[in-house]
């Protein structure tokens, strides 16, 4: 059911239930972050392997040391910097931390989400949300309540709505080596805001299947039919000629085309907008039946690198 009741909410919470939530980058699938009960739930309702650790939603910067410890200076200034909102931070775990959440490892991942039904629900509750995206494992992730419910309608007593997405992508993950910071995933925040921060960041964005990889794995975020990504649009086209083709394109439509199903992501060319719209263009154009989508690299700056991570990850055979 979709509803804004955050009462009914917090029972549910309290008694260990798995809901939807709204955040300001993409739903997620909440649980009680101290019961392992709660957090068995999520991974069996994700069919998430046991490998890749969740991320633990607080309500605030100054409730860090609740699960975290050994903070370095540097991160304590990210998180006032950027909290609540769409920066994720790997920090060591406070020793009650379950295993079950971390998959063993001796880090965590932690945020503040920026969304007010989110806050005001984390408020109400004297536990952190352990929260991944609300999507089966490997699929498309969800900007809207009704893309939550589309994924796992029968099996959640209650998803919040929180209306779109403002950001439309996962928060950007940092995490430190010797208190230096180190970018695991691209995301909401722009690289190059967070170097305004903390100067040139290093990068360990990884590409493989290995379980140890921080939750990057090569192919996922992918539509069912089959998507192709391309810097040659009219190329790709002519490749699949007599297909019914869709097209996810940036700023432009693709003029001599109007058979075919075309997404424009931002048609002022702001790639915060592109961003925004990516996830809930996949989801239509995964749903309209077509033989082939065809995706547009994007330019290799600002959000326009996190939308390339996803597109790359979301065409990976
Ligand atoms: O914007 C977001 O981050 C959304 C919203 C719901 O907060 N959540 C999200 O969760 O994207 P999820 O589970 O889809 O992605 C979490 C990522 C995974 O890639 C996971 O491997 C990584 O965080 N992660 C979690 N704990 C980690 C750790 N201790 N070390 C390295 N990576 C970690
Ligand atoms: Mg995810």
């Amino acid at each position: 059911m979709i509803t804004t009741d955050i009462k009914q909410a917090v029972q549910l919470l309290a008694n260990n239930e798995v809901i939807g939530i709204p955040t300001e980058t993409v739903y997620g699938l909440a649980g009680n972050a101290y019961s392992n009960d709660a957090i068995k739930k999520i991974f069996t309702l994700k069919n998430r392997p046991f490998y890749n650790p969740l991320i633990v939603h607080i309500k605030s910067v100054d409730f860090l040391n609740d699960v975290a410890c050994d903070i370095p200076d540097m991160a304590i200034k990210l998180a006032e910097k950027f909290w609540p909102g769409p920066l994720t931070l790997i920090l060591k775990k406070q020793p009650h931390i379950s295993d079950l959440i971390t998959s063993g490892k001796e880090t965590v991942a932690i945020r503040v989400p920026n969304h007010p039904l989110t806050l005001a629900l984390l408020a109400k509750i004297p536990f952190p949300l352990a929260a991944p995206s609300a999507n089966p494992f490997g699929s498309i992730s969800p900007t809207s309540a009704q893309h939550v419910a589309s994924y796992f309608n029968d099996n959640l007593a209650i998803i919040l709505d929180g209306g779109i997405c403002e950001k439309g992508v996962e928060s950007t993950i940092v995490g430190f080596d010797n208190n230096q910071p180190i970018l695991y995933r691209h995301g909401a925040i722009a690289v190059e805001t967070l170097e305004q921060v903390v100067g040139k960041l290093q990068t360990q964005i990884s590409n493989d299947t290995k379980p140890t990889a921080p939750g990057m794995l090569s192919r996922h975020y992918a539509p069912h039919t089959p998507t192709f990504l391309t810097n040659n649009v009219a190329e790709q086209l002519r490749a699949f000629s007599g297909k019914k083709i869709g097209l996810l394109l940036f700023e432009k439509q693709h003029l001599d085309q109007h058979d075919i199903h075309q997404e424009i992501l931002s048609p002022t060319g702001d790639l915060e907008e592109a961003a925004k719209n990516l996830y809930a263009a996949l989801h239509r154009l995964d749903g309209s039946r077509l033989d082939v989508i065809v995706v547009e690299e994007f330019p290799d700056k600002g959000l326009g690198k996190t939308i390339n991570d996803r597109l790359n990850r979301a065409t990976k055979k």
